[in-house]
């Protein structure tokens, strides 16, 4: 355990007063931050809703929550301002602002964008839904196509990775089992005949729109090794074999203490790397079972720890592993609570300001993976960070 653990929320209502927060304020000497902790790999990000947490964003005043995440994470996923219904509400009609409302506030903190998404069956508009009734795959075809090449296209060159596709398998449970979602994708049912190979030309489409951008597949219940991976995998090695770009495999990793942890996370994605791809753990939360309206137990607790441990150890130890994101800071601002009946306390934050342990484990987890190097920004601004300075000892690493 580390010794030292300043108060953030403080520690942030200093740094606000003190400066114009152009870009991360730099934590105490004492007091590490998530996207300072570890090596280059992976970013550290967060989702964060731009129409809800971000559009306000002044940033000589900038809120608390807006704050920390400027501070902690490397990288901003859009929760939902680069979905089909927000960006897309109406035929012919683009609302770029929740989205726009992201890339300005990533670009003030310093932070790179991870899209999200754009061949999905939820958070569809109405227009999509009702039009879809009598499409034929030429005409979705058409929409799709349009609507990549615009949204693609407006962020050209400011976006890392896109969720090109997700969730486009069904689960087991589900009526017909693991299969491509040809019955809730309004795209896919629409093209129910061949729906790889729309797959393969929405990845062709960001493509083309955005040559620089990682394309990848993601997915919940995509953790370990089981029937909606393997179908993801040959998937995978049937696109890549007809030439599509797809580039990473993103594992949503959406868990909760009702179910056992699956161990099979690290060969899953040594797996998808192997074939060439990237892998990302896209949407990180850890939630509790029937915790409205109690404190979850020392155990509860120690598992929400663990597993949040596991997970950034699965990526830190993948090489392919490009980035890391939780899905949200602080449990006020979780999706859980809203999804699931009684969980919650997913987060790294509880709803009223206080870091969790997972937290901290996972800021002691980034420092251990740190090997000695020299920081990357050294070479292009040497008068901001001298190539030759000697690398301090970590701090709290004496005192463990
Ligand atoms: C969730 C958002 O967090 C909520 O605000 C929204 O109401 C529903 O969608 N998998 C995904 C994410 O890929 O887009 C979902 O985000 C969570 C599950």
């Amino acid at each position: 355990m580390r010794t030292i653990r300043g108060p953030l929320l403080g520690g942030l209502t200093l740094a606000a007063s003190a400066t114009l927060l152009l870009s991360a304020p730099t934590a105490g000497a004492d007091q590490a931050t998530l996207r300072d902790a570890g090596p280059d790999r992976p970013l550290i990000g967060t989702a964060a809703w731009g129409q809800r947490d971000l559009i306000d964003y002044d940033r000589k005043n900038p809120t608390t929550y807006q704050q920390l995440i400027g501070a902690q994470f490397d990288s901003i996923t859009p929760e939902n301002d680069m979905k089909w219904a927000e960006i897309h509400p109406e035929e012919g009609v683009y609302d770029f602002s929740g989205a726009d409302a992201v890339m300005e506030f990533a670009k003030r903190n310093g932070q790179q964008v991870r899209g999200h998404t754009l061949l999905w069956h939820s958070q569809n508009p109405a227009w999509v839904t009702e039009a879809s009734a009598t499409w034929t795959c030429d005409e979705a075809r058409a929409v799709l196509k349009d609507h990549i090449t615009t949204v693609v296209g407006r962020y050209r060159n400011k976006i890392y990775e896109w969720d090109v596709a997700n969730e486009i398998y069904q689960d087991t449970w589900d009526v017909g089992g693991v299969r491509l979602r040809t019955n809730s994708n309004p795209f896919l049912e629409a093209c129910a005949d061949d729906p790889e190979a729309l797959i393969g030309d929405a990845f062709r489409w960001a493509h083309k729109a955005d040559p620089k951008a990682r394309l990848f597949l993601n997915d919940y219940n995509a953790e370990g090794i089981n029937e909606k991976t393997d179908a993801y995998y040959g998937l995978a090695k049937r696109l890549l074999a007809d030439g599509v770009p797809l580039h990473g495999f993103g594992a949503q990793a959406h868990l909760s203490l009702q179910y056992d942890y699956d161990n099979g996370l690290e060969a899953n994605l040594e797996r998808f790397a192997k074939l060439g791809l990237k892998v990302a753990i896209t949407e990180a939360d850890v939630r509790i079972p029937e915790v409205e309206g109690r404190e979850p137990t020392d155990e509860e607790v120690a598992e929400h720890t663990n597993r949040h441990v596991k997970l950034l150890k699965a990526c830190l130890d993948n090489e392919a592993c490009t980035s890391f994101t939780v899905w949200g800071f602080n449990d006020a601002y979780s999706w859980v609570p809203q999804t699931f009946a009684r969980e919650g306390w997913a987060t790294l934050m509880t709803a009223d300001g206080q870091l969790k342990p997972a937290f901290y484990a996972m800021v002691d987890t980034l420092e251990d993976a740190v090997t000695p190097r020299l920081p990357k920004a050294c070479d292009k601004k040497p008068e901001l960070r001298p190539c030759s300075f000697a690398l301090p000892t970590p701090a709290g690493r004496a005192n463990r």
